[in-house]
Parts: structure tokens; sequence; C-alpha cells
């Protein structure tokens, strides 16, 4: 057909949302997460069920795409999208589902055939278009006609899809003429899906939509309609979706004995449980969707908390406001109906729920009634889970006897009562700690105060799908993740709905101010596009590279080779950071130099670095912002000094900004400089914005690689073996002196500092706040405001992204041939499972760089040095705006026997 193809590969198919579960590819078939359906009653777009039978067709031309109508008429014509626009337009309200809906749940009893789908093959949505009833008087069928003059009685719809079943022909199926022509039937050619254009895994630009009856008649990508004598005479007519009883099986099936399934039955299904292990004894809300074919409204949703034995009714509705009654004018007949119970329950019990339609149809009471061996119509009673509760987290309770727990137990336990109604937690897939209302996690989150890291990595490895969702009185609801899925929808897939949000700016924008750290939307796309150029551009690393051996050389060895003399005990991560900050301010402002050696003072500028960033990072762990705000509007205590120290960094890097803008304009032919400072003041940038994003990048580089290769050195100190090898794979590096083209081949090296950043993240989390309601791809509800933490720290611990010895070093993981690491490849991880330099649009800008400079200081040292770590017991990482270990790596230094 003109303006639009059935391709025949599946090279063109639409992007679709990443929390669909996928149950075949090719032909795409997936459903959303349960908690997705009774999330909205109108489901959205991409989380309506995908069902394809073949590649998705391809529209190159909208204007010339038409339809024929032929068959059993007098008059055949081809419409185009502009006669039927030009028809009166009707949105109908109505559940579209496939007749194999709950097929697995049927396949537990016997083996069935077909795509398998949980419960969420079906979706509620309004369908705009024409009625098919105005269509086909165009071609002179009137109203409310059973057979043509010619003695058509059916009416097929022919699709442009090629799918196998038809041995590469068209999709095909039909519905009664009487059907068609019926108004009331709300029978539509419909355009608009929820009130955009279709898409086109739901049949863009033409489908049809047969309210009440199986989606398997609502035919995609319309290409023609024939008028029949006899029904239709395809494959998913005549031998797929019949009901045949369980005595049929597929050796003496005979598919002429069975009329082809229209209606489908009634059915409820419960969707709020779908994590059974997060459901504990006591007041839980079940919820679900309920629907019955043919137009037949819903009488009563019943629920039974004991496997059946007494039965309590649900609530039903439909649109806000509006009290639902079935078979009333006011109800969406077409539509499904979600319900809502709060029951109470006890420790072990069995949940499920039961419909009745207007007719006084009741949901079968087990699969084994209504088995069929292609599991059609699959709507008995669900779920039948077995629920067996115990006492979830008694040894809280028993550690915080204290007054002021058992106060505050009693307290809030009492409120729960009360408050319950207007405080219910939310609906959520995910795990969490233990949550009240009012209150939330407060009594957890308190006792984990600190080791929160640690208590997040325990939750979330609880947790099915590695999130886990916090509220607590005083903070944001918080959406923690370990799930690499979720991190790329937030990270990338979905990356304009995820900023860094106000609340980040609260706590960072006193000392970043509008650095590229600490912005969104605009203005952070504006310094990105910059700062990229500035990063990509050979001279800079070029000046990195000679500004790195220069410190190397004339500062760093020296000084090592003097405290290996002495013997003298010193702090190396002290020594890493003091390093690292004078590479940064190099390369960011072109100047200063702070001592290396830990035993004499740090430059000012670097103590007011540390003063600045550590009292902004404890901004965010208070337990209550308002202490800070606070703080900071008195001008007293740890503000007053974070006030103090911002003011010290911004008037140094102020009077580096003069300075150099001074040399600039007497030296105009010399504008040739290296540093980022220069190129951001030649770019012509205003002064503030160039303040703030030099302390940005110097923040962003000077404790991370420092904390990445203290952390090394000490796992190295604990695996003697890696470290020889390390310094095997160093030596034998053809050239004698390291430069950029060497450091490449460090294989095992870059291995072992991945190594060390997954167990010990420079940064150990980072959060993101949700503009918009969302969904992630596990099936985690997002609301507007939410925090969102993707957690490199627990994601380096998660037995499901890393194996069972996740917590072994063990840098032959890297390769793609663990066993010959020397001289062997590296595997590509996916960022996504490894985001310790962010990943999507915001990464790292100064990974390679950092690489670069991580690789070059520890061969340096490893060719020359031993380093000997003098404390025996593990050091405790402490997460601040960049991750350290608490009170330094104390070591001594000895010079390697072999060093050349
Ligand atoms: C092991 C070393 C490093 C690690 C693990 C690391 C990690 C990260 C992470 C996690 C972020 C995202 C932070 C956020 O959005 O809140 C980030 C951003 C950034 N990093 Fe790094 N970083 C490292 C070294 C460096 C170095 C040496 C530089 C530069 C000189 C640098 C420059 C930046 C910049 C400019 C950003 C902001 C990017 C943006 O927002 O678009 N990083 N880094």
């Amino acid at each position: 057909m003109p303006g639009i193809k059935g391709p025949s590969d599946y090279s063109q198919e639409p992007p679709r949302h990443p929390c669909l579960q996928i149950n075949s590819k090719e032909p795409f078939n997936a459903e959303p997460p349960r908690s997705a359906l009774v999330s909205s009653y109108v489901t959205r777009v991409d989380l309506f069920y995908k069902r394809n039978h073949g590649p998705i067709p391809v529209v190159d031309d909208i204007e010339r795409y038409c339809f024929d109508i032929s068959g059993l008429i007098q008059t055949p014509k081809k419409l185009y999208m502009r006669d039927v626009r030009m028809l009166p337009k009707y949105n109908v309200t109505a559940i579209l589902q496939c007749a194999g809906n709950r097929r697995t749940a049927m396949s537990k009893t016997r083996k069935v055939r077909g795509v398998g789908w949980d419960v969420s093959a079906i979706g509620n949505a309004v369908w705009g278009g024409a009625k098919l009833a105005d269509v086909l008087e165009l071609v002179g069928i009137p109203k409310l006609t059973s057979r043509t003059q010619s003695g058509g009685k059916h009416v097929e719809f022919v699709s442009i899809d090629k799918c196998k079943e038809e041995n590469g022909g068209p999709y095909k199926a039909s519905i009664p003429l009487i059907q068609a022509t019926n108004p009331e039937a709300d029978v539509l050619l419909a355009y608009e899906m929820n009130g955009e254009p279709l898409n086109r895994d739901h049949g863009y630009p033409l489908r049809v939509i047969v309210p009440g009856v199986i989606g398997a008649r609502s035919v995609k990508w319309l290409d023609s309609i024939n008028i029949l004598a006899e029904e239709c005479q395809g494959f998913f007519m005549q031998k797929d979706y019949k009901m045949f009883p369980p005595s049929v099986d597929w050796d003496n099936i005979n598919w002429s004995t069975r009329r082809p399934q229209m209606d489908f039955p009634v059915q409820s299904v419960i969707c709020s449980l779908e994590d059974v292990q997060s459901i504990k004894p006591g007041k839980i809300t079940i919820s679900g969707y309920a629907a019955s074919g043919g137009g037949r409204g819903i009488e009563r949703v019943d629920v039974s908390i004991d496997g059946g034995k007494t039965w309590l009714e649900a609530s039903r509705s439909q649109k806000t406001g509006i009290p639902y009654i079935s078979d009333h004018e006011s109800s969406d007949k077409w539509a499904w109906v979600l319900f809502e119970i709060t029951v109470d329950i006890p420790h072990s019990t069995e949940i499920v729920a039961k419909a009745v339609d207007s007719a006084a149809n009741v949901q079968p009471e087990n699969v084994q009634d209504i088995w069929n061996l292609r599991a059609d119509a699959n709507f008995f009673m669900l779920q039948n889970h077995q629920f067996i509760f115990m006492l979830p987290h008694m040894e809280i309770f028993f550690s915080v006897l204290t007054f002021k727990f058992v106060f505050l137990s009693v307290f809030f336990s009492l409120l729960h009562a009360v408050f319950w109604k207007v405080c219910k937690p939310p609906k959520s897939s995910a795990h969490g700690p233990a949550t009240y209302p009012i209150i939330g996690c407060l009594i957890s989150f308190h006792k984990n105060r600190h080791r929160l890291l640690d208590w997040y990595t325990e939750i979330l490895a609880e947790s099915a799908t590695n999130t886990v969702v916090v509220s607590r009185l005083g903070a944001r609801r918080t959406i923690v993740t370990a799930n690499s899925k979720n991190v790329e929808y937030v990270l990338k897939t979905n990356f304009n709905n995820f900023p860094k949000g106000k609340p980040f700016r609260d706590i960072l924008g006193d000392f970043l101010g509008y650095g590229i750290f600490n912005v969104d939307g605009e203005l952070w796309r504006m310094q990105r596009k910059l700062a990229s150029h500035v990063f990509s551009a050979g001279c800079l690393r070029e000046f990195m590279m000679s500004t790195l051996k220069d410190e190397v050389r004339n500062q760093l060895l020296p000084l090592l080779d003097s405290l290996a003399d002495t013997s003298k005990v010193v702090d190396l991560q002290e020594l890493l950071k003091r390093f690292a900050f004078n590479m940064i301010c190099k390369v960011s402002l072109g100047v200063d130099r702070c001592c290396l050696d830990p035993s004499q003072p740090a430059s000012p500028l670097n103590k007011a670095f540390d003063t600045a960033s550590e009292i902004s990072a404890k901004r965010s762990a208070a337990p209550l912002f308002l202490v800070w705000k606070v703080k900071k509007w008195i001008g007293v205590g740890s503000e007053k000094r974070l006030k103090d120290a911002v003011e010290e960094v911004r008037t140094y890097v102020e009077g580096i900004i003069h300075h150099k803008k001074r040399k600039m304009n007497e030296n105009r032919e010399k504008l040739g400089e290296e540093d980022l400072l220069s190129r951001l003041i030649m770019a012509g940038n205003n002064e503030e914005v160039i303040r703030d994003m030099a302390i940005s990048f110097i923040m962003a580089g000077r404790d991370t690689t420092s904390a990445a290769m203290t952390w090394l050195f000490w796992l190295l100190s604990c695996h003697p073996f890696i470290e020889e090898e390390l310094v095997k794979e160093i030596n034998n590096m053809e050239k004698s002196m390291l430069d950029y083209e060497s450091l490449k081949g460090l294989q095992l090296l870059k291995a072992s500092l991945c190594e060390s950043m997954r167990l010990y993240p420079p940064v150990a989390w980072d959060s993101k706040h949700a503009m918009a309601d969302d969904l992630l791809p596990d099936g985690t509800p997002v609301r507007a405001g939410d925090r969102v933490t993707y957690f490199p720290y627990g994601m380096g611990r998660m037995e499901a992204l890393w194996g069972k010895d996740w917590y072994e070093f063990r840098p032959s993981r890297w390769f793609i041939e663990p066993a010959s690491y020397h001289g062997g490849s590296l595997k590509k991880i996916c960022p996504y499972k490894f985001p310790v330099f962010q990943a999507g649009p915001r990464v790292c800008l100064g990974k390679e760089m950092a690489f670069i400079q991580m690789n070059y200081v520890v061969a340096s040292i490893l060719r020359q040095f031993e380093i000997k770590p003098v404390v025996s017991e593990k050091p405790v990482f402490v997460p601040l705006l960049t991750a350290h270990m608490a009170g330094g790596l104390k070591v001594v230094i000895q010079k390697r026997n072999d060093s050349r």
C-alpha cells in the first residue's frame, strides 16, 4: 500500500520503555509491571502492553497512506486519512487485552503454547477516531445492517504487517457486520491514543478498536477492509483464540468445531502485592483491576484474606469524583474498574479476589476449571499467593530499649493508629527499611546513622530489584537504587526528568555557586559544551602530561626518596591529596603549589577547600536540614566557618583571574595559555561564571584521584601477589620513560584501579531530583520532587552484578580472559553497572585525565618504592562529597630492591 510498508526484518523497531518485561523480543511482546496498571485509570502509552506478530510497519508518507474497502458491497472505495478525519470524531475509553493474558499462570497447571504473559497484557486507553459504522456508510452500508445486499455478513480487517503464522502474509481478523454497523458498539477506526497520534507499536497511522472483545480483533496498521459472507479465514480467527475443553489437546484438536473467541469473560487481578517479600502483617492495601467483556459493568469485587472462606467487598472506581455504578451512563462501559480495599492481615494467609459482572457472571475459582491448550481467556481468581509472615526487624526494637526510643515507639504507635488513613505508605514494588506513619524509617535510620553506606547496601541486597524507597520524617522521599537498568534510565534515558535540582543547589550553592557541578538546564549545557571542548583539546592533554611529569619527577619522587631514607611514618592519603590538589590547580588555574610533605602545613587555599567541602557535605547528611539553615541565618558555628572558607577560596580565585586578565591584556600576542582558566577567559565568559567554574573543577579533581589511589595502595598491601604482577607489568614496558601512549598499555594497573574503585568509589552516592512523576524500569514509582539516588558503593557490592565473590579484590575480573591478564584485553563494562564516574550526558569530564594521572603516579611509585601500611586494622571508608579513608593511611616508604 502506498505510504506504508511492512518490513521483513526488525531493524526499524521503535524505542520502548525499559521497564517493560519482554516476553519475546522478535516479534516484540512485552508488558509493564503490575504496579503500572493500577497507578492510573488511563494507562500511559509507553507502559501499555505491546503485542506484535511481526516487525513494526513504517509509514513513509502519511499523505499517500490509504486503505481499500471492498468485497460484497456495491461501491468499493479507497479512503485516505483525511476522509476518516472528516467524519465525526469519538473518544472511547476502552481496555485492550490480549486473550493470552495470564497464560503463564495457566501454564503452571499444564503446559500451554503461546507467548507467556503475566497479568499485564491489558491496558485502558482513550481511543480517538471515527466510528466504523460511519465509515461503512461511505460505501453504502447503512447503520445496524446484519447482511449486505450481496450477502456480506462479516467485516474483515487486514493489516500491513507480515507475520509467520500467515506464512509471511498480513495479520487479519473479522467481526460480525451487525457489530460493525452498530454505533452503540463503539467500534472505531482510531488514529489517536490518549489524545496523541497512535504510536508505531499501537498501529500508527490507523487501527481498529473493537471494545469489549479480545485484542486480537482490534487489527493495527489497517491496510484494507473486506466485507465477507463468512468470517475471516486467517490463522488468528481459525487456528487460534478458540475455547476448547480441557480434554482437547494438540493431538486430537479439530479447529473447525469451535467458534472464534470474541468477548472476554469477567475477571479481576490483584496488582498491588507484586513483591510478596515486602508484605508485613498488619494493615495492607490490596488493589487491582476488574473488567468484563461485551460492555458489561463490574457489579462487585470481593476480596478474601483467608483463601476464599470469607469475603469482603472492595471499593470500585473509574473517574475521580464520580461514584462508579455498573452499567450506569456515567460509567465507561468498555473500560476497566479499579478496586481497592484495606485489610488487616495475620501472619500467614492466602489472598484472593473475584469479580462479578452486571450479568451475574462470576470469575472462576481455579485454573483447572478453564484450562485450555492455548490458555486463552484465562481469568480465574488471582492471586493464590501463600504469604508467610515473620515478625520483621525484631532486633531493632530490642536494641533501642532506651527511654528515648521506648517513648518514641509508644508515641508513634499511637500516632500510627490515628493517622493510618492519612499517611498510607506509598505503593511501591521496592523494599525498604521498617517504616511507620509520620516518622517513616527514622528509627532504623537513627540506629544506622554511623554506618549508612553498609545499611543501605544490606537493604538493597535484600530487595528483589536492588532498589529501596526510604521515607523518613524531616527528609524527602528517597529512592535508592543499585539496579543498573534504573541507573541507566535516570542518568540517560530520561535524563531531563532527573536534574540535580534545587535541593542539591541549596546544599552546595554557597560554595560552588553557578559552577558546572551545581547547575542544571541551559546553564549546565553551556558550561558542559565549553568544558568538553577544552578537555578534548590536545593541548590541554599535553599541558597536563608535562605538568604531571614535572610534579612527579621534581616533587613526588624526591619526597618519597627522602622519606624512605628516614623511614618516617607518613600519611599517604594526605600526600596524594596534596599532589592531586597541585595538579588540578595547575591545570585549572595555571598556578599554586601546596607543599607535598604532610608534616608541613598545607596551603591556605587547600585548607579553605577542605573546610568548605566538609561542611557542605555535612549539610546533606544532617538529619534535619532546618538546623544548618538556622545556623546559617544567625551566622554561627560551622555555617560561619563555611562562609569564611568560601570567601577565602573566592578571593583567591578572583585574584588569579584579575592577574591573568591583566597579563593577557599586556601581552595580547601571547594568548596561547594552556590552563583551563585562560581558556575560559579567552571564551569571553562572565567573571562570576569563570570563578565558579574553576572552583567546580578544583572540587571535582582534587580528592577523587587521591582517594582512589589511597585505597589501591592499601588493597595492594593486602594482596602482595597482585602488587608483584603489577610491578612486572610496569617493568615490562618497552620504554623506561612513562608517556601518554605507554600508560595505555598498563592494563593490569587500569583493572586494579577499577577494582579498587568498585569497592571504594571516590563518589559513593549521587542524587537527582525528579521533575515529574515517573516509573523506574524495575517498576518503582517516582513522584515529582522525589530524590533518586544511584549508589556506586552499593552497586560494587551487589551479588546480582558482580557475582558471589563481589567482596574479593580481584582485578582479573576486568579481563576478557581472567586467567591470562598479562597482555590480555579488558572487558567493556556497562557504565550503568559501574557508574563510578557517573554515566550518560553528565559523565565525569575528567575521566580520561584521572586515569592518566592515576596510572602515571601509581606506576612511578611502584617502580621505585614499596608502600608498607603501619596499621593492620581495616580502614574505614567515609563518604563525604568525595570519599576518603578515616584518619588517613599511615605508611612507611621503602625503596624497592629491583627498582629501575
Ligand atoms: C577517580 C577520579 C574521578 C572520579 C571517580 C570522578 C567521578 C565523578 C562523578 C561521579 C561525577 C558526577 C558528580 C555529580 O554529578 O554530582 C563527576 C563529575 C565531574 N567530574 Fe569527575 N571524577 C574523577 C576525577 C575528575 C577529574 C580529575 C576531573 C577534572 C579535572 C573531573 C572533572 C569532573 C567534572 C567537571 C564533572 C562535572 C560534569 C558535569 O556535571 O557535567 N573529575 N566526576
